[in-house]
Order: structure tokens, then sequence, then C-alpha cells
């Protein structure tokens, strides 16, 4: 049998079985089934939404519902699956009616499982989809102005892009976000041309950039940088 130490697929398993007695925070106490993830364990590409809805707390899996439709044509019309890529969100277990996730949520399920899934997975690149996923990395970014750009931190390559189900509300930000995929391969070439050391002078797409208050090991803003 595998070692769960140096496995990491039976390190993920192990991280996921953790998370489905986990009585940390509050959230523990209305979820059906609690979500760590799913995917590949060796996937490139990483993404991060914010946390499972009514579908993915029946059904303890992520982006099940409406919006993991959409994720999964907007992952077709690259030519991805999400079989390919890990799948998780910033917490395990769905929020009472939906509301936001609370600081003390979000920063213990950081803590004990996403940091942990991140360092096994070790992706090239970690797209954040929404804006709480953005803010544990870049506090003080906003959305519209960081999607579809390739920003960096702490050597780890993150491209945000707009929570998908926002575009089940708004046509506007349907475009945006069938836009920001379309370039999503280009931003992972990217970043794996900055992993090996060598340097592409082609941006990805609208803007690849690293604005000098987003680069590594700068927050700009003196603030303690969650994940990683
Ligand atoms: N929205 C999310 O952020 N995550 C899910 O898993 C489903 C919907």
């Amino acid at each position: 049998m595998a070692d769960p130490a140096t496995d990491p697929a039976d390190a993920l398993r192990a991280i996921a079985s953790d998370i489905s007695t986990c009585t940390a925070c509050r959230l523990s106490e209305g979820r059906t089934r609690a979500v760590p993830g799913e995917g590949a364990s060796d996937a490139d590409v990483m993404f991060i939404g914010e946390g499972p809805g009514y579908y993915e707390d029946q059904q303890g899996r992520p982006f099940v519902g409406a919006a993991g439709k959409l994720l999964d044509e907007l992952l077709a019309s690259i030519g991805w699956d999400r079989k390919d890529v890990y799948i998780t969100n910033t917490v395990k277990c769905r929020p009472p009616n939906n509301r936001d996730p609370r600081d003390d949520e979000l920063d213990l399920c950081e803590s004990l499982y996403l940091r942990r899934q991140l360092e096994i997975i070790n992706p090239t690149l970690l797209v954040t989809l929404g804006r709480f996923s953005l803010t544990r990395l870049f506090p003080r970014q906003s959305i519209s102005r960081a999607r579809g750009q390739l920003l960096y931190k702490d050597g780890l390559a993150v491209y945000p892009i707009y929570h998908p189900a926002a575009a089940l509300h708004q046509q506007q930000w349907r475009e945006i976000i069938v836009q920001d995929f379309k370039n999503l391969p280009a931003a992972l070439e990217q970043a794996r041309l900055r992993a090996a050391g060598a340097h592409d002078d082609h941006p990805p797409g609208p803007g690849a950039q690293e604005p000098a208050s987003q680069t590594e090991g700068q927050s700009g803003c003196g603030e303690q940088l969650n994940l990683l």
C-alpha cells in the first residue's frame, strides 16, 4: 500500500478524511456532507472557489450545481476536463443559507486544510474563482481589477477569475469569464516558463502583469499574507 506520507493521492485522501469529521468551526454544525475537493493529485492547475452550496453539501463534491455545470462548460471550452485539474473551496462546509464565509472560518479552514492541499498538489497555476479565494492571497486586491491577470505570490502563479455563479446572473460577466478562460492555457504556459526559469515577454492576454504591490514577497500593504 502507498505511504500516505509520500503518495500525494493518499495524502489528499487523508486530508479529506480529516475534513469529513472536522468540527473546528460552526460551519460543521449545519453541513450534510463536507466537501474536501476533487481532481488529480498531480494537477498542474488548482481551482479554489468560495464554499459549497446546496448541491455540493448534498453530494460532498465541489461545483456540482448550476455554477459547477458552467465551470465544466468553461473547462470544456478550452479542452480541459475537471478530472485533470484539482477543484476545491476556501471553506469545506456549506455556510448556512449560502451566506459569505466569515474570517475565522476562512482562517481555520485554510490553516487546517487548504494550505496542506496546496502544498501536496503544488500546482503550476492557482486559479482563484471569485473574491474570497483571491483575497486569501491578495487581501486588498479587487477582483474586478485582478481578474484575467497573471499574478505571483511567494513563487506561486495566480490567475484570478470571477466566480462562475456571477455569470449565471449577468451576461456581461459571462463574456468576461469566457474570455478569461480562453486565456487560461496561455497563462499556464507562462507560469510554466517562469517556473522553468525562462522569461516570456508575451503576456497571455489582456494583461499578464505583476503589479508592484503583488509581486513575490510583497503585499504592499503590510498585512499578514495567507496561503503558503
Ligand atoms: N460555489 C463555490 O464556490 N463552490 C462550490 O463548490 C460550488 C459553488
